[in-house]
Order: C-alpha cells, then structure tokens, then sequence
C-alpha cells in the first residue's frame, strides 16, 4: 500500500451560514499533499482558499468530506501546522527572538530556555536577521518582520506550514528575495507546505505543484505538475518550460473568473 500523502482532503463541501442564508464555499473539493512536497494553491479571490487553509488547521469543519493530516482525521485545532499570513501578526511588547520563540512556549514548555533560544537565533540567521534578535517589530522593515514571522511559523517544526499569501503586501523586489529565502529554508530544514497565493510566478518559482481552483463554489479545476530543478535560481522563471506554465495557469484562471473557457484555452 502507498503512504498515504500528509495532507488529504477528500470530497471537502463547505458553506458560511449567514444572514441571507447559507453561502456554498467549497464543493467536493479534493486535494492531497505528499510529505516534503511544496503545493501552492491559487484561483479567484473569494473562491474559498483560506477557508480551505482553516479546515486542515482544524480551525473549521467541513460539512461534508474529510481533512486528513499525518494519517489523522483534523478535528480540532492542530499545533502541529504552522502558519503565516500576509500581515505578519508580531506582539511588540516583545522582541524579535521572543516572538520567535512563542510557539515553543506554547508546544513545548518543557524545552530548556537556552534551547529555545538556540532554535530561533538558528532560524534567524538563516533568513538573514542576525542581530535583530533584540529589536522590537516596529523597528524592523515589511520584508524583514515578514522573515520574522516565518521563523515564528517553523520553530516547533511543524509537520505542515501553511502560508495564506504571506507575500502578498510586499514589493517585488523583496518578494523575490523572500521567494528565495524559502528555497533557503527548505533546503536546511525540509518541510510541507501549502501556499496560498495571487501571483503565479510565485507559484511557478516555489511550488512542485501548482492547483487551481474554480470560482466559488471551488472545487479543483486544474493541477499543474512543475517539472523545474528543485534548486531553482530566479531566471529559471525565463526559461521556456516556464513561460509555458505561466500561460497556462493565466488561462486556467480566466476559465475560473468565468472570462474564458477550456476550448479557448487549449488553443
Ligand atoms: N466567517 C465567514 N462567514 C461568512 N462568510 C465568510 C466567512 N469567511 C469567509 N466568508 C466568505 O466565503 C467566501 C470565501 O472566503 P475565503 O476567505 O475563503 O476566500 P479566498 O479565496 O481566501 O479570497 P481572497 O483571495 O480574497 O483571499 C467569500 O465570499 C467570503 O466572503
Ligand atoms: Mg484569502
């Protein structure tokens, strides 16, 4: 038998309830994320995708379906994903390194302090913020709090880092550096992870598989296999192969915005 893959969501069917009735947000939706393997997510905004990020955090039930993690059903709130969002939430009572170290008060309160602060001054050298240990987030720019909070994401070394466009609010020139600090850290420290994103060439650069979802309400439309060196410098995104993935996920999210349809896309 195969193993079976760390994320497994299996015919997910969810919808919000609200005022003016229920709001279907994700139909029979199945995904399935192999350990080690990077799976980045994208479709039109508002289909669902951070819904989707809730449920295998086991922040929400679906209606229908199943979320599996590490051969586990989710039912509750898991400790052991890790996840970032676009605007890094870091507590400015506290410094860098102590933000950085929260999750392990939390998951691992018997862990010797000089411990703890090894494992976080570890993880911020290798996102190059070595000597801000001792900075308040306020002092630190976009780029660099967002570096903060992916080491606050990782520290407990959680089986799954979910990030929900982590950087989406940054410019491009620091985006593409932070794109290449994730190569970084997944060289030094493998982990899984689902990304959520708006940008397909972030996709492309990141992701061993690219899955689009449909409009709302989204269930898999297309998946992308990235067939790219695991060790990827920017220019890789020049590369023909390339260029051809990012057309075709452009059109695949026309067909999910309902602005083009599959026959035109094949052309
Ligand atoms: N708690 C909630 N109660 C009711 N409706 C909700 C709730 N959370 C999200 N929604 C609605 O569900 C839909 C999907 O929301 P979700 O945040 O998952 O979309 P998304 O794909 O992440 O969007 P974006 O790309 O803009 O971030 C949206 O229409 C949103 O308004
Ligand atoms: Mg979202």
């Amino acid at each position: 038998m195969t193993e079976p893959a760390l994320i497994e969501i299996k015919g997910v069917t969810h919808a919000y309830q609200t005022a003016t009735g229920p709001l279907p947000v994700l139909d029979n939706l199945n995904v399935s994320v192999p350990e080690g393997t990077f799976t980045a997510v994208v479709g039109p905004s508002g289909c669902g995708k951070s819904t989707l990020t809730k449920l295998i955090a086991g922040l929400l039930r679906p209606d229908r379906g199943e979320v599996w993690l590490h051969g586990e059903r989710v039912k509750s709130p898991r400790k052991t994903v890790g996840m970032a969002f676009q605007n890094p939430v870091l507590l400015e009572w506290r410094t860098i390194l102590d933000n950085v170290i929260l999750p392990l008060e939390i998951v691992a309160p018997r862990m010797p302090k000089k411990d703890r602060i090894k494992r976080a001054e570890e993880l911020l050298a290798l996102v190059g913020l070595e000597g801000f240990e001792d900075k308040r987030p306020s002092e630190l720019s976009g780029g660099m709090r967002q570096r903060a909070s992916l080491c606050r994401s990782l520290v407990h070394k959680p089986d799954v880092l979910i990030l929900d466009e982590p950087f989406g609010a940054l410019d491009a020139f620091t985006r593409e550096d932070l794109w290449q600090t994730m190569h970084e850290l997944r060289r030094q420290e493998p982990f899984t992870s689902l990304l959520i994103t708006h940008d397909l060439r972030e996709s492309v650069y990141l992701a061993d598989e690219v899955i689009v979802l449909s409009g709302r309400p989204a269930t898999t439309q297309f998946v992308l296999d990235v067939d790219l060196p695991g060790e990827r410098a920017l220019d890789v995104l020049y590369q023909p192969k390339a260029v051809d993935y990012l057309a075709t996920l452009r059109h695949q999210i026309q067909i999910a915005q309902g602005r083009a349809t599959q026959e035109e896309a094949a052309q």
